[in-house]
């Protein structure tokens, strides 16, 4: 089975590429997971831009340190089993960490996770991991993780904690595509992140006015996106759909006028 990953879609370029593309290129893939947490003006996402994002071909929304900027979310992520938050967030938290979506006579697993370092205190995601993956495997070997955080050394444990045990393990939040995809020994694909989808003329999707200023005098202010260069960045992996092994995975990187 052929997955599109989509890094962190920032604001309305992010969301602008993201459909043109989809528009452009779905029909190329068996399964799409792009992570929203940012689609939202960088903070958040909304009902409505969820309902978009699943209407232009995506099987599923992953999230990450901003899952709860906009409050209407509480609700619309408890009734919606094709959107996962960080699995480590308290049980009482709204939504799910995982969700089993089936397609093409499938079972497919989606995890979220955060990580721990330079990152929000949350429970431990590797404790988190090693007890609900072998719980998932009972039910399928098709298992991806969206793990967001900010450090490699963090990412990487992690994917070789996840070796020959989950199919793709995949970095997002730091918004920069790095260029460490590999294959590791027991099948499990692997990158530390996937970049970000929007306008990648600015500091991390945001205006780089704004965010230099606020460098430069440590005054709160507002943030608004940036609109230049919009770029979008994800993944394209091949997974062996019955032994869930991975057999390739590629980099994405496609400006707005060349998809
Ligand atoms: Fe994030």
């Amino acid at each position: 089975m052929k997955f599109l990953i989509i890094g962190d879609v920032v604001g309305e370029p992010g969301r602008k590429i993201l459909f043109k593309y989809l528009e452009k290129r779905k029909q190329n893939y068996d399964f799409i997971v792009v992570n929203g947490e940012n689609s939202a003006g960088g903070f958040g996402i909304t009902a409505k831009i969820a309902d978009q994002i699943f209407s232009r071909g995506a099987d599923v929304i992953t999230l990450g340190n901003h899952s709860w900027d906009k409050k209407e979310i509480y609700t619309y992520i408890n009734d919606e089993k094709r959107m996962v938050r960080p699995i480590n967030y308290v049980k009482e938290a709204p939504g799910r960490g995982y969700t089993i979506i089936e397609k093409k006579d499938r079972k497919i697993a989606v995890i979220n996770a955060q990580a721990k370092i330079f990152m929000p205190p949350i429970a431990c995601p590797f404790l988190a991991l090693d007890e609900i993956v072998p719980e998932i495997l009972k039910e399928t070997n098709i298992i991806i993780l969206d793990f967001h955080g900010e450090a490699t050394s963090e990412k990487l444990a992690m994917g070789w904690n996840l070796n020959g045990k989950v199919s793709l393990v995949y970095g997002t939040h730091t918004h920069v595509q790095t260029a460490d995809e590999r294959i590791l020994s027991g099948g499990t694909a692997y990158i530390t992140d996937v970049g970000m989808t929007g306008g990648h003329d600015g500091v991390l999707g945001m205006n780089r006015k704004e965010s230099l200023q606020k460098f430069k005098d440590g005054m709160p202010s507002r943030y608004s996106v940036c609109e230049e260069n919009i770029k979008i960045n994800g993944l394209e992996v091949e997974i062996n759909e019955n032994t869930g092994k991975a057999e390739s995975i590629k980099r994405i990187n496609i400006h707005y006028d060349e998809v």
